[in-house]
């Protein structure tokens, strides 16, 4: 496991953009795992920054995502497919055809796992997945629980990460209950993981994740196992590592 440790969120975003960058000049049809929330928000910006810089090409770049809210249309501006165009997509020159969210509208949640685990095989797996951290530790929507949960499937989301992003909707009731995520094996099974990590409110977590025990209580501590991922943080998040 590498550490980066920026000054600030800023300074993280464009150290993140820099792995990002140089995983689309390397392999060019690489696939990206991508996430949502305000942690990458700095990095998609970034990575416009340098599209429309000219160094950055996305003309052949595949994307999946990790999850979405289940229920919520597509057109909702809180849906995660609406973030990342909104976000990133409309602003590079990335083919929509070759970017994925899961379909939080298919109320079959077996059918619609299924298919969006069997379409990232189709695509040979992902190169470099980006992922933020939940407070409680959650990667994707995978939250603290006895077992790590392997594949693509549905969560009912816990009372804090309901509470953490009521910030974006109109009340507390207005955030859906569950949501399609990557599994913790889907997220394993990628080349490479970079973490993007900011704030003295993630320092107690990042601390716990990144050098505590492994274990399903805290899903993202499952990185540690993992042979190529780099946790880019801020020194507010770093702060509670003990040195
Ligand atoms: C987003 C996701 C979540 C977030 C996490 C941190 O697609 O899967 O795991 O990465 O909740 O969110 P922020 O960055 O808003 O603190």
């Amino acid at each position: 496991m590498k550490i980066c440790v920026a000054k600030d969120y800023n300074e993280m975003s464009r150290k993140a953009a820099n792995i990002i960058g140089a995983q689309v000049i390397m392999k060019p049809n690489c696939v990206l795992g991508l996430a949502t929330g305000s942690s990458p928000i700095g990095t998609y910006k970034e990575l416009i920054k340098r599209y429309e810089e000219g160094d950055l090409d996305f003309s052949q770049v595949k994307s999946v995502n990790l999850d979405e809210y289940k229920g919520l249309p597509r057109e909702n501006d809180q849906s995660y497919y609406y973030f990342m165009n909104d976000n990133f997509f409309n602003h590079i020159n990335i083919d929509k055809e070759n970017t994925n969210v899961p379909n939080g509208m298919e109320p079959n949640a077996e059918e619609e796992c299924a298919r969006y685990e069997e379409l990232i095989n189709s695509l040979g797996g992902v190169d470099l997945q980006l992922l933020g951290l939940g407070h409680n530790g959650h990667i994707g929507f995978n939250e603290p629980a006895p077992q790590f949960d392997k594949v693509t499937h549905c969560v009912d989301l816990q009372e804090s990460t309901i509470e953490a992003n009521k910030r974006f909707f109109a009340s507390a009731d207005d955030v859906p209950r569950q949501a399609y995520t990557m599994g913790i094996g889907t997220i394993m099974n990628a080349k490479k993981i970079v973490v993007v990590v900011s704030g003295e409110d993630k320092a107690e977590i990042v601390n716990k994740a990144f050098f505590g025990p492994v274990t399903p209580e805290v899903p993202a501590s499952i990185l540690q196992m993992h042979p190529d991922v780099t946790i880019v943080c801020d020194e507010a998040a770093y702060s509670k590592v003990a040195r």
